[in-house]
Parts: structure tokens; sequence; C-alpha cells
């Protein structure tokens, strides 16, 4: 079996003893994100090939596509209508979304990216960015996208929307590309957003980004591209509230989930935190970070819950990270339940990271990190158990480990930990952080009820 069935099955499998053993040992059904959106059901439908869709994999879909949604934006049917694309592989150019639609892909429907990238449009750059995040201007719309919107649910069973992106990782790799690369989903300024039973594939960047969004409810998909493809993100909440993401497989280049909220001077002014973020129940892999906090920051992130995460080959398992200039507060930051399996790094918390959009960013800007529990995590082959550097003039505040196992193979010149600039407290953690870390929990170092 390869190595990503293997784990794709594995998923599945503590996916399903999980759920039962925590609904008989609790008696309960176990916590999720269903609430947040309500699930609707849609009177009128229609089929993409109503309006010349052909699933052919070669005709351009582009026309069909937009006729459609033009179609449910323009004759608004109560309750919304759901478009559905059967079985078969619709290629096209990117599209927009409209408000009360279901995007309903079947078992086996795939909506694939045009390879031909020299008419894809262009947006403005984000506001909290300044810039496109990899090449100053605007960028290229992202293949799905969607403003100010409400009321969006793409969903089905479990059809692909496949990104092609290995044109776009060519054009970075030679340094030929002009604008900042597309996101495969994103969508700015709306709310009742639910992703679910949808598989993601070769992303161009970033795959799923709400940006300016509340009330997001991602689950049970998959994402995957390939380990050595750049930049693709799995899920990245970006300055939006009430984003519950849970029950999902992602296996990509980049950093599996990324909270972030912003770019210096220009998050900074724009001020638009992320908060109130759930992720819980995720599994997968990535040459970077498990679980990202940053480096975008400059908004601030707090109140995020990371529970019940399953790592196995990834860079750094649980990653805060931020920079001089970002500004932004992060606080009461919580992640637990965590196994990880060969990691170069178990936790890092870092205040070096990243780069800046422009030499305009304020150096005095410095970011303030509070209030982050990091608790029952057990690692195997973790060759780095922790990293935690604060800043000189803004140490790190209120660090707290508790109940950390990281097993690995640190040679006898790296140490376990690396410290510095940073306060808190480690209990039951081995191997033993560093003295900038108390050993009791007493004396203020954590908030008594972060236990
Ligand atoms: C799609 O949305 C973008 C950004 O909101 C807009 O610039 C563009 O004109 C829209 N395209 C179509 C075909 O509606
Ligand atoms: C889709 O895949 C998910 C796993 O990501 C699975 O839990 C779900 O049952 C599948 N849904 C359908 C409709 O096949
Ligand atoms: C901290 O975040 C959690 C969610 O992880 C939330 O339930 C709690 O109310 C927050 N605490 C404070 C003091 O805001």
């Amino acid at each position: 079996m390869r190595p990503l069935s293997a784990l794709i099955l594995a998923f599945f499998v503590s996916a399903l003893l999980l759920k039962n053993g925590r609904g008989a040992s609790a008696g309960a059904e176990p916590v999720t994100c269903s609430g947040i959106v309500p699930m609707r059901y849609r009177n009128d439908k229609i089929s993409i090939t109503d309006f010349g869709g052909v699933g052919d994999g070669v005709t351009l879909n582009t026309k069909a596509f937009r006729e459609a949604i033009y179609r449910i934006e323009h004759l608004k049917r109560r309750g919304g209508t759901l478009l559905y694309i059967p079985p078969g592989v619709f290629l096209t150019e990117s599209f927009n979304l409209t408000s009360h639609m279901t995007l309903y892909l079947a078992q086996g429907a795939v909506i694939k990216a045009t390879t031909d990238t020299r008419n894809w449009p262009l947006v403005a750059p984000l506001p909290s960015y300044g810039r496109g995040r990899e090449r100053p201007g605007g960028r290229y719309m992202s293949f799905i996208h969607g403003d100010g919107l409400r009321d969006v649910i793409i969903t089905g069973e479990n059809g692909t929307i496949d990104g092609q992106g290995e044109v776009w990782w060519n054009m970075w790799r030679q340094r030929t590309l002009l604008y900042t690369r597309p996101n495969l989903i994103e969508l700015m300024n709306s709310r009742s957003i639910i992703i679910s039973n949808v598989i993601f594939k070769n992303s161009p960047f970033w795959n799923i980004h709400p940006v300016y969004c509340s009330n997001v409810v991602i689950n049970y998909v998959t994402i995957v591209a390939p380990t050595d493809s750049p930049n693709t993100d799995g899920i990245d909440p970006d300055s939006s509230t009430h984003v519950c993401i849970e029950d999902s497989y992602i296996s990509t280049g980049d950093d599996l989930v990324a909270v972030k909220s912003g770019w210096d001077e220009y998050g900074i002014a724009y001020n638009r935190p992320s908060h109130d973020i759930t992720i819980r129940r995720v599994t997968g892999s990535s040459p970077f970070a498990g679980i990202a906090i940053g480096s975008e920051t400059s908004g601030g992130i707090q109140n995020v819950l990371a529970e019940h995460i399953n790592l196995y080959n990834v860079g750094v398992g649980i990653h805060l990270k931020t920079n001089i200039g970002r500004g932004g507060l992060i606080r009461n930051i919580t992640v637990s339940n965590v196994y990880m399996e060969n990691a170069r790094q178990g936790i890092k918390i870092a205040g070096d990271v990243g780069d800046h959009p422009d030499e305009n960013y304020n150096p005095n800007a410095l970011p303030v990190v509070k209030e982050v529990t990091i608790k029952d995590v057990w690692g195997y082959g973790v060759k780095q158990a922790g990293l935690l550097h604060g800043l000189k003039n803004a140490p790190f505040t209120g660090i707290c480990l508790s109940n950390i196992n990281l097993h690995g193979s640190t040679g006898p010149r790296t140490p376990p930990w690396k410290c510095s600039d940073v306060s808190g407290a480690a209990v039951g953690v081995s191997p033993w952080p560093c003295s900038q870390l108390t050993s009791t929990f007493h004396a203020g170092a954590c908030s008594s009820n972060a236990f």
C-alpha cells in the first residue's frame, strides 16, 4: 500500500475509533462544529449540464459555470439553489460563487482548473496585506472565489476540486510569476459558509482561504498536494471569526492549518483579528507545520482551540510564528491531545519568522504573545523537542506546557529544548524544557483555568 493511502486509511480507522470510543465513554455525541452554521436544504436544483456543461475533461465550461451562477444570483428562489455537478471532469476557468447557493459535487465529479494561465483574472491585494503575498501589486483571483456572500455550501459526495497547480508551482520555481498565485478557494467578507465532503487537490497556492469571514464550518474534507508543492497550505482562516475545522485529512507541501490576520503595517492598520477558531480531529503530513498560528498575525489572534490532532512526518508539529514589525496580540491559544510521529521539531514558538511586505514596516511594532497552553502531546521520532524564542523587548508570557512526552533522536550536540525571552511553566514535560519555565503552575505563571 502506498504511504498516502495507508495514512488515509489510518485516519478513517482512528476517526471511527475516536467517534465510537468517545460516544461510549462520555455517553454523549462527540463535540462537533454543528450549530455554527445551519445546513440548508435547497428545493431549487439545477445542474451544470442545464447550462451546456460537458464533463469530458476537454471542453472549457467557464460559460456554463458563470451562467449557472448568474441564474442563481438573479432568479432568486426561496431557500436558495443547489448547483449539481454530475460525475465527469468539468474543466473551467476561475469563477465566482454567489449567496444562497450550494455547490454540490456528486461522487466522481471533478471541477478542474484550466492550466492556461494567460487570461487568469486579477483581483486587488487584500487590504490587510497591502500587496500580493508573494509578488507586489494585485493577485490572481482564486480558482473558486466569493466576496460579500452569505449562506454558501460546498459539499456533495466527495467529488474533487482540482487546481492543477503544477503549472503554477513551476512558475514559482522558475521565478516567472508576475503576480501572487491563486488560492484554490477564497471567500472574502462572507458569512455562514459550510465546506464539507469535498476533496481538494493540487492547489496552485493556499487551498482554502476564508478572509474577513465569520461563521465558517469546514469538515470531512480531504486536502492533498505533493510534499514539494510550494505554499500549498491546507486551510488558512485569516482575519476571520467563529471558524470550525474538524474531521479532515490534510497532506500538502506547507502548513496544514495556519491561522492568520494580516501582514505588518497593512495588517496593523486594517486591524481585523482572527478569533474563536476551533480545529479538531485533523490528521495529516507536511514538511512545514501541522498546526500553525501565523506568521501573518498583525490583526491579532485570540481564542484558538486545536485538539485531537494526529501528525505524521511533519516539519514542526505545533508552530506559533510571528516577527518584529507584525504587532498584533496573540492570546489564549490552546493546543491539546496531539500525537506526532517523525517531526523535525515538536513545538516551536518564535518571534523571528516570516518575511516583511516591504521596508516600511515599523521595527517597534512588536507582537504580544501570551497565554499559550500546550498539553497532552505525545511524539515519537521528534528530532528536537522544542524551541521557544520570544523577543528581548517583548518576552512571550504565560507559556504553559503540561503532560508532554516527546521521544526522539536528539544527538548529543542538539539540546532537546532551546528557550529565550519566554516565561511560564512546564509540568510533566519530557524531555525537561528549560529554566525559563517554572516547574509548577504557582505564582501566576499560568492561568489557573488553563488545565
Ligand atoms: C468575480 O469577482 C471578482 C472579485 O470580486 C470581480 O472582480 C470579477 O469581476 C468577478 N467576475 C465575474 C465573472 O463575475
Ligand atoms: C467523504 O469523506 C469523508 C472523509 O473525509 C467521510 O467521512 C464521508 O463519509 C464521505 N462522504 C460521503 C458522502 O461519501
Ligand atoms: C479562551 O479561548 C477559549 C476557546 O479556545 C474560550 O472558550 C475561552 O472563553 C477563552 N477565554 C477567554 C478568557 O477569552
